[in-house]
């Protein structure tokens, strides 16, 4: 069967063809049928076969596919008028098939063209097509074919191109790939094909174009390769590539595209590359570990596109010459260049001739000095400009705005200080503006707001000072703005709180902000992230907050925030509906993904009340930060604070109930805080006018203090405060009201000490309260405990128990260790 047939010579194929069919068909079927519809037939039969084998078979090309007309006017089909209506091409590209390819397809062995690509077809690439000996163009790509790449491909030696990208082959390149003599291109980019280069690709002398990228290929790079003297497109990014480029083929003079970026190569470059490379288009030799500097060579590759050579460890200065190539993109980013002299930046000035330029990649270098002025001669066809993450001070050029063809402009993290110039809201192209972690002063200018097609705007980690530009509120198309950590002040900005379109992130922590929280903040309900923590804000938490639906982190702490935890706070169940990112984003998850608040933190503010029940409902919480306010009453059980990682409430002393692991005290029964609501009345409001004054065992008491003075002198003071203010109550009585703080007593034990039931007499009456015994080797310091006699005091809620008066002693035989304090409540 495997006969080679000169494709010069019409009738030699035509009789051996009906010879090798004949006997097929004689083993078959008794019938012989004429030369001519029995190899049409075949054909036809061939590729109702092809149909059969697919899922979709009405749609598309395939409707026309039917019996009763002529299969060479079936779409896709081509015939051959010379060689008896055989099918010399099918081309089902893009048709949308799905299924396999059936075996028959080895029929048509007329065909010289072969093209499924951008189809839906699955399984392993048919042995079958090992018969078509006359193919010469083979497309599969975009499909979801397995397996190795088939043997029986050896078979078809006229084959000029093959391509299989984008698929899901497995195994390795096989080395009779390099028996396939007239192969011009071969492609199998982003599949999973490992193992080595195949020397024998070395053979392959008329080829042109090695397409490999996005795979799993390993080992060096054959030295066989550099044969390939036609050689002009190399592809062999993103694979585990190791080793050194052999010099040979960095002698190819032929090579347009020399791809290498993202694999393990090391080594230097020869200083005459560009001499040797003279035709060099594109140069990617990114994400590998190539040391050494950057030949000046390089700048005799005059038709040079783009040079990409980022995330390497080139050293030295950029080479001036550099600045004589016009190309279209350099990517020099993350490497080791250095500058520190004017005439280090002498690239920058040469580049300015290149009307071409659009992007210029230079940041995560070591470019020190100041930025020449020179960059505002660039072209203003230039698009991106990073210099950002290098050690560039002096000011930002006032020239800048000359580049009216941005779209990003990158000058964070370096040292750029004065301010920033009014010129730059010219830069109406903007999408993306960083400065952030410089050290610029003065205000932000209100040209800003002239940004409007901007999406995002890295201001943090400033000195700015005075009130954020009302302009900043003409923003329309910005989804996310940070302003951490500079020297703001004056209200928050109201103007912002108005742009839906922020959907990632407002940060505007750790500022000098002042006044409230207004209302209008609920007008940001697309926004994922929102931080104002750290500033002078008060006031109370709005209602309005509920709004903002798609947060995911919203973070308020650090303020003196007043007022209660409203309870619509658990209505942020959350619609945020992620999107996709237009830069490399921060927000996890995938898109399209529904997520709710995640994390809240409000944690060191002036809050009070209760913690609204109903957080423990919003499912998606599981980051909670209350410490350090003055809630109290009882902790819900469920949702986060189900977990004692996620929940922090250190500070907050009126606190009870939750989950056994926080270790605190169980909150009182219903009754017991109805049966006491009288007393608590009486001693709030009677026992202050009264005086009643009772105090502790003086001598324990005394002892304490002394101690107590040593470290810490304001706590004698508080303490003398508290004893004006509250009842007194010794702390015999305490002992005797408790059954000398027996078990039958107890009443809860907690991370901070014990509850018990006590009868004691207050304002002549017998009265049950409950004493707090706190154990202060574990609650921390004494301080502590005033404090929480303080928060305690201050509270009304109908759930939460009143603290009427405090105690604090050590026991009798004075070791400090044992010392604890009780909190008598109501
Ligand atoms: C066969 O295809 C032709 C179009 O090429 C169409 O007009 C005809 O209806 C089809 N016949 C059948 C039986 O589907
Ligand atoms: C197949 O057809 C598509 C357009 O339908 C064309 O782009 C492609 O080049 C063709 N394939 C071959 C191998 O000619
Ligand atoms: C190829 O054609 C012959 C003759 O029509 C037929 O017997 C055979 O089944 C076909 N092969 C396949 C794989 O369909
Ligand atoms: C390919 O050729 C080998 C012999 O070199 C033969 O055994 C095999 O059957 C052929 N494959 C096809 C599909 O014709
Ligand atoms: C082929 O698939 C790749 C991804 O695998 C995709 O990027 C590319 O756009 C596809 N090509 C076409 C023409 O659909
Ligand atoms: C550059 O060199 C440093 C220090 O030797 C090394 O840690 C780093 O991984 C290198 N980077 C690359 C991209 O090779
Ligand atoms: C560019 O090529 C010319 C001629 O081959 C050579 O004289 C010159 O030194 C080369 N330039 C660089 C920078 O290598
Ligand atoms: C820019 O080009 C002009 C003319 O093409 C030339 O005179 C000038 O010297 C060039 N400038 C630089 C910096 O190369
Ligand atoms: C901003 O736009 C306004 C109105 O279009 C204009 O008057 C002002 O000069 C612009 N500012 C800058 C710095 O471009
Ligand atoms: C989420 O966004 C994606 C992409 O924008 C959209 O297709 C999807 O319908 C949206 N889902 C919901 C529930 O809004
Ligand atoms: C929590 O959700 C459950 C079920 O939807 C509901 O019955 C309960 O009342 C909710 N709890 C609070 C405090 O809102
Ligand atoms: C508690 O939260 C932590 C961190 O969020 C998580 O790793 C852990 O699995 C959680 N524990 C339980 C019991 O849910």
């Amino acid at each position: 069967m495997h006969v080679y047939f000169p494709v010069s010579s019409v009738i030699p194929i035509v009789l051996l063809v009906l010879l090798h069919y004949g006997l097929e068909q004689a083993a078959n079927s008794p019938v012989q049928a004429s030369a001519r519809t029995f190899d049409s037939r075949t054909d036809r039969d061939a590729l109702l076969a092809f149909k059969a084998s697919l899922i979709s078979k009405q749609q598309g090309a395939l409707a026309s596919w039917n019996t009763s007309n002529d299969f060479c006017r079936w779409q896709g089909v081509s015939c051959s008028t010379k060689h008896n209506h055989r099918i010399t091409a099918l081309n089902l590209s893009s048709e949308g098939l799905i299924g396999t390819v059936a075996p028959a397809i080895g029929n048509l062995t007329f065909l010289h063209t072969l093209d499924l690509s951008m189809d839906n077809m699955h399984g392993e690439i048919p042995s079958a097509i090992g018969r078509l000996f006359r193919l010469r163009h083979l497309g599969l790509s975009n499909n979801s074919f397995q397996g190795e790449i088939n043997a029986n491909l050896k078979n078809c030696t006229g084959l000029e191109s093959i391509n299989l990208d984008s698929n899901m082959l497995t195994g390795e390149i096989p080395a009779w790939l390099g028996g396939l003599s007239s192969l011009r291109t071969i492609h199998i980019k982003k599949n999973n094909i490992g193992g080595k280069i195949p020397p024998s690709l070395g053979n392959l002398s008329a080829l042109e174009g090695m397409y490999f990228t996005w795979n799993q290929l390993e080992g060096a790079i054959p030295r066989g390769i550099g044969k390939l003297s036609g050689l002009k497109s190399l592809g062999l990014g993103e694979n585990h590539l190791s080793g050194t480029i052999p010099t040979t083929l960095l002698n190819l003079s032929s090579v347009i595209q020399f791809s290498v970026a993202g694999n393990e190569l090391h080594g230097t470059l020869p200083s005459d590359i560009g001499n040797r490379l003279p035709k060099l288009q594109k140069l990617f030799l990114g994400m590998n570990h190539f040391t050494g500097s950057l030949p000046a060579s390089l700048a005799n590759a005059t038709d040079m596109y783009s040079l990409d050579i980022f995330v390497n460890n080139f050293t030295g200065i950029i080479t001036p010459e550099i600045g004589k190539l016009c190309p279209d993109r350099l990517f020099f980013d993350s490497n080791q260049f250095v500058a520190t002299t004017t005439r280090d930046w002498e690239f920058m000035t040469l580049l300015a001739n290149c009307t071409r330029l659009r992007v210029l990649e230079l940041q995560n270098n070591i470019l020190g000095g100041m930025l020449p002025n020179s960059v505002t001669n660039l072209s203003a066809q230039l698009e991106n400009l990073y210099v950002g993450f290098n050690e560039i001070s002096g000011n930002i050029p006032f020239g800048i705005s000359n580049l009216v063809g941005l779209t990003v402009l990158q000058f964070s993290y370096n040292q750029f200080s004065g301010v920033l110039p009014d010129s730059i809201g010219r830069l109406d192209s903007l999408h993306a503006l960083g400065f952030e972690n410089n050290i610029l002063t003065g205000f932000m200018p209100s040209s800003l707001g002239n940004l409007t097609q901007l999406l995002r705007l890295f201001a943090n980690n400033n000195m700015f000072e005075g009130s954020l530009p009302a302009s900043l509120g003409n923003l329309q198309e910005i989804a996310e703005a940070y302003f951490s950590n500079n020297k703001f002040t004056g209200p928050l900005p109201i103007d912002i709180f108005n742009l839906s379109t922020l959907s990632k992130v407002l940060d505007l922590s750790d500022n000098y902000f002042l006044g409230p929280l207004p209302p209008e903040v609920g007008g940001m309900t697309n926004l994922a992230y929102l931080d104002i923590s750290g500033n002078n804000l008060s006031g109370p938490l709005p209602d309005t907050l509920s709004n903002c639906q798609s947060l995911i982190g919203l973070r308020l702490g650090s303020n003196s925030f007043n007022g209660s935890i409203p309870v619509s706070i658990s209505k942020m169940k959350g619609l945020m509906n992620l999107t996709k990112n237009t830069f490399s984003g921060e927000i996890p998850g995938e898109i399209g993904q529904m997520v709710g608040l995640e994390e809240l933190y409000l944690s060191h503010n002036n809050l009070s009340g209760y913690i609204p029940e109903s957080i423990e409902n919003m499912t998606s919480l599981y980051k909670l930060d209350l410490s350090f306010n003055h809630l109290d009453g009882k902790v819900p059980s469920h949702g986060v604070f189900s977990n004692v990682t996620g929940f922090s409430f250190e500070g907050n002393m009126g606190l009870c109930g939750g989950i056994y692991e926080l270790h605190l005290a169980p909150c009182l029964p219903k009754s017991m805080v109805h049966n006491n609501r009288k007393l608590w009345l009486i001693t709030k409001v009677i026992v202050p006018v009264v005086g009643i004054v009772i105090c502790c065992t003086l001598v324990l008491v005394s002892i304490s203090l002394i101690k107590k003075t040593k470290s810490n002198s304001k706590t004698l003071a508080e303490f003398h405060f508290i004893a004006e203010k509250y009842p007194r109550v010794s702390y015999a009585e305490l002992v005797q009201g408790t059954n000398g703080f027996g078990k039958d007593n107890l009443i809860g034990k907690g991370r901070y000490g014990s509850v018990y039931k006590c009868s004691l007499l207050l304002k002549n009456m017998m009265t049950t309260v409950a004493v707090k015994v706190f154990d202060l080797q574990q609650s921390g310091s004494s301080g502590s405990f005033i404090a929480e006699c303080e928060a305690l005091n201050k509270i009304r809620h109908r759930n939460l128990i009143s603290a009427i008066t405090c105690c604090s002693s050590s026991d009798s035989n004075q070791n400090d260790s044992n010392q604890h304090a009780a909190q008598v409540h109501a």
